[in-house]
Order: structure tokens, then C-alpha cells, then sequence
């Protein structure tokens, strides 16, 4: 095997850490490809429940590899921490590595995050507020701190650095936000500590990628965030400022195009949103609220409640195939257990015309009419089942119709949150 990628064919929180982690089982190495702290992947093992945040889903066997590739923004103090929880809470922890060419996430950049938000106002994007949209503008402006520049024997690029970026950040900080500036000195002393302490990870992340694909290892890159909060393809700017698509997770984790084999697109059975923009599906009803209570639709990084809405075919068509999905996951299936009938959107109205993919233009969301086709619910508890035959007849048919409109084959279904709660179709682990 070789290569496969793992990533979110909705707005992010489909699940793609327990994915990730049944996948991880035969893997050798596990690579984050983007993201930042504002990422949350929740594994639950016979351990108890583990929340991740930039460490890769895969950390949690002692056989994997982890690896946070060069597309991450790092937050070296959280990453500190979630390193020390991990190693308080399950002692048999797999390798981990950081890219050398990761961007941090500095000090400053959570609180431009906030202050820009609060700025906007109404108009906010609800980010994650932990400073990912600054550390990645300042990654494309070519200011950007990275990993690299924090390591002993760097110190006097990074101070040049700062003290031609730090005063352009206090100007900000002064004169637009009317808040106190940022002192160099108390910078550079917290910057030396980061790069002691995360020194024994850093590694050319890249380099011991392609080393282990051409030792015939098997790689898993896992990307964070979904396709619909990309960039370029997502409901922009109600996005993230990563790539969470095939592409990025290839740019990020350093893998080529041609050297992947899977990509697994990972889907919940219903739609969420955490943040504000567009969300054709939303249900603002009691089916909404149940929705969010049976499946704990609470942020793992913020703990905000999630919007919830009816599976989107139009979104995931869409994100089917710009990602080249080879196979989907479809998570939470169990979640819509109670439920009489279920509705599924395979298309947007907009006057009298009938759309087939999102569109660009954001304020055309605010007319958009959800096309549904409903199918009886199956009333029954699917928690146990231990094959896909042994799914009522109406989950099976669910699955089916999701299979036929988004175009690709669901491989995996996630029926509760324990590690054996998947039936398995056609595929396995990695082979
Ligand atoms: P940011 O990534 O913190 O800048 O937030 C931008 C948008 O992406 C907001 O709507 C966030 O709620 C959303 N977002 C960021 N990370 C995640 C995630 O891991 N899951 C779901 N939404 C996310």
C-alpha cells in the first residue's frame, strides 16, 4: 500500500479521527497535512476518550508513526500541552515528529484573530479563535515564523526576523485595536523555551516521508477541517485558511499526486456547521435539536454548539469529486436511529433554476432552496450490527441512495463511537 488520505467531504467534524484511527491499525505512519490548533479529532479507545488537536489520530498506537507535516501552523505551547496530556493519560504512545518547515502560530496571532473577529461583528467569520487565519496570512505574506527558526543555534535569524515583523504587529496592536504591545525580549525568551522543549521532534518532514513510501511503508495523511471550509472550493470567506482538500493534504504532508492510492472522503449522516456562512440544509427545528443532542454536536476545540441540518448531496457530490474520492465513510449513522423519515438534498433552487454544485457567489445562499428527497426511517437501533446486512432494510437503502447521488462507494459505516462500532463494505484496513 502505499499511500492513503484521509479527509472531510462536509464543513469539518465528520469523524475522520475514528476513521483515521480504524484505518490506522495497519498503518505505519500517520501525517497532519494542514490545519492548526483549531482542528479537534476525537478517538475514543477501550482508554477512554481522546481529544487531538494537531497530533494525528494515529499517535494513540504504539506502532504508528506521527508525523505533523509542513502545511500546519503550530502552536508550540499547545502543542506542549497536548503532547504532556497524551503522555499522562496512555503510556504507549507511537513516534512523534514535527516538520522543521511548520509555521507557528505566535503569540500575537490568536489575539489578531480576536480582534479582527470582534471587528467584524456581526459580520464574523466564528472562527476557532486560535490564531489560524493570522499565522496563515502571515505564511503567505512570507513573514511567517517557522518551527525551523525556533531551534537552538537560530536565535539571531529570529530575532531579525521579529524585529522587523514585531513592530508592525504593535502598530496594529496600538493604534487599531487600542491594546498593549508585544515586548521583543519576553518574545524571544518564550521562543527559545518552545524551540528546547520541541527540539527532539523536529525533523525534515518531508525527507522521512518519501524515505518511508519508497521502504514500502503504509502511509495515512490525515487532513483536518472539511472541502466545504477550503479556500478555493469552500463557501468563502466563511472558510479556513488551509487547504483540507486532496491537494493540500498532498502539498502539506509532502507527498506527490501520483504516489497516492486511497483517498477516503469521510461524511456524517447528517450535516453540521460550526461558525457562521452559508448552510443550505440547516434545521432550526426539534429534529435539529435532537440531532445535536444525540450526537453531541459540541465543538472539540471551542465547545460550541454545532449547527445541524440534512445530509447535503449537492455539497458532497461536489467535494466527492474534487478530492477524487476512491471511497467514503459515512459516521453517525446510529445518530438518526429514532427518526420517521430522513431527508436527503440532491439539489439547490435558485429562481427557477435548478443548481447541481454550490455556487461562488455567497449572498445567492440566502435564496437557495434545499431540493429533498425523504426516505422512511428505520426506528430501530443499528449500534450492534456487525455487518451491513445486518442494518434494517431502510439504513441499507439510505446508504445506498447517498452512495448512488454522491457517486463514489461507502466503504465504512460508523454505528457509535467505540473503535469496533464500523461495519466494514468492501474494504478493510489498509491492505
Ligand atoms: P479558523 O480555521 O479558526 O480560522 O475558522 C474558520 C472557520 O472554519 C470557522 O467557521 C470555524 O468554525 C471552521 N473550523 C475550523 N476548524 C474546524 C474544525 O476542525 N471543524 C469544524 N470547523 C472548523
Amino acid at each position: 500500500m502505499p499511500v492513503a488520505i484521509v479527509l472531510g467531504g462536509q464543513w469539518g467534524d465528520e469523524g475522520k479521527g475514528k476513521i483515521t484511527d480504524a484505518l490506522a491499525a495497519s498503518a505505519d505512519v500517520v501525517i497532519r497535512p494542514n490545519g492548526s490548533t483549531n482542528a479537534g479529532h476525537t478517538v475514543v479507545t477501550d482508554d477512554g476518550v481522546f481529544k487531538l488537536h494537531v497530533i494525528p489520530s494515529g499517535v494513540l498506537y504504539p506502532h504508528c508513526t506521527c508525523v505533523i507535516g509542513a502545511g500546519v501552523a503550530v502552536s508550540p505551547p499547545d502543542l506542549l500541552r497536548e503532547i504532556a496530556t497524551l503522555r499522562e493519560r496512555h503510556s504507549r504512545l507511537g513516534q512523534l515528529y514535527l516538520s522543521d518547515r511548520a509555521h507557528v502560530i505566535m503569540p500575537y496571532h490568536p489575539l489578531l484573530d480576536a480582534y479582527e473577529e470582534q471587528r467584524r461583528g456581526a459580520a464574523g467569520i466564528g472562527t476557532t479563535l486560535r490564531g489560524n487565519g493570522p499565522a496563515f496570512t502571515d505564511k503567505v505574506a512570507r513573514r511567517g515564523i517557522r518551527v525551523a527558526d525556533l531551534l537552538p543555534g537560530a536565535e539571531a535569524f529570529l530575532r531579525q526576523k521579529l524585529e522587523i515583523l514585531l513592530p508592525e504587529k504593535n502598530t496594529l496592536f496600538v493604534h487599531l485595536y487600542g491594546r498593549e504591545p508585544i515586548d521583543l525580549e519576553e518574545l524571544l525568551r518564550e521562543a527559545r523555551y518552545w524551540g528546547e522543549q520541541l527540539a527532539p521532534y523536529v525533523i525534515a518532514a518531508e525527507v522521512f516521508v518519501q524515505d518511508a513510501i519508497a521502504a514500502g511503508k503504509r502511509v495515512i495523511v490525515e487532513a483536518a477541517q472539511g472541502t466545504m471550509l477550503d479556500l478555493d472550493y469552500g463557501t468563502y470567506p466563511y472558510v479556513t485558511s488551509s487547504p483540507p482538500t486532496a491537494a493540500g493534504a498532498c502539498q502539506g504532508a509532502g507527498i506527490a499526486p501520483t504516489q497516492v492510492d486511497r483517498v477516503v472522503g469521510v461524511f456524517k449522516a447528517y450535516t453540521t456547521r460550526v461558525g457562521a456562512g452559508p448552510f443550505p440544509t440547516e434545521l432550526h427545528d426539534d429534529i435539529g435539536q435532537l440531532l445535536r443532542e444525540r450526537g453531541r454536536e459540541y465543538g472539540t476545540t471551542t465547545g460550541r454548539p454545532r449547527r445541524v441540518g440534512w445530509f447535503d448531496a449537492v455539497a458532497a457530490r461536489y467535494t466527492a469529486r474534487l478530492n477524487g474520492m476512491t471511497e467514503a465513510a459515512l459516521t453517525k449513522l446510529d445518530m438518526l436511529d429514532p427518526l420517521p423519515e430522513i431527508r436527503i438534498c440532491t439539489g439547490y433552487r435558485l429562481g427557477n433554476q435548478l443548481l447541481s454544485a454550490p455556487p461562488a457567489r455567497i449572498d445567492l445562499y440566502e435564496t437557495i432552496e434545499p431540493v429533498y428527497e425523504t426516505l422512511p426511517g428505520w426506528r430501530s437501533d443499528t449500534s450492534h450490527a456487525a455487518s451491513f446486512s445486518e442494518l434494517p432494510l431502510e439504513a441499507r437503502r439510505y446508504v445506498e441512495r447517498i452512495e448512488e447521488l454522491i457517486g463514489v462507494p461507502i466503504t465504512m459505516i460508523g454505528i457509535g463511537p467505540a473503535r469496533r462500532q464500523i461495519v466494514w463494505r468492501h474494504a478493510e484496513a489498509l491492505a
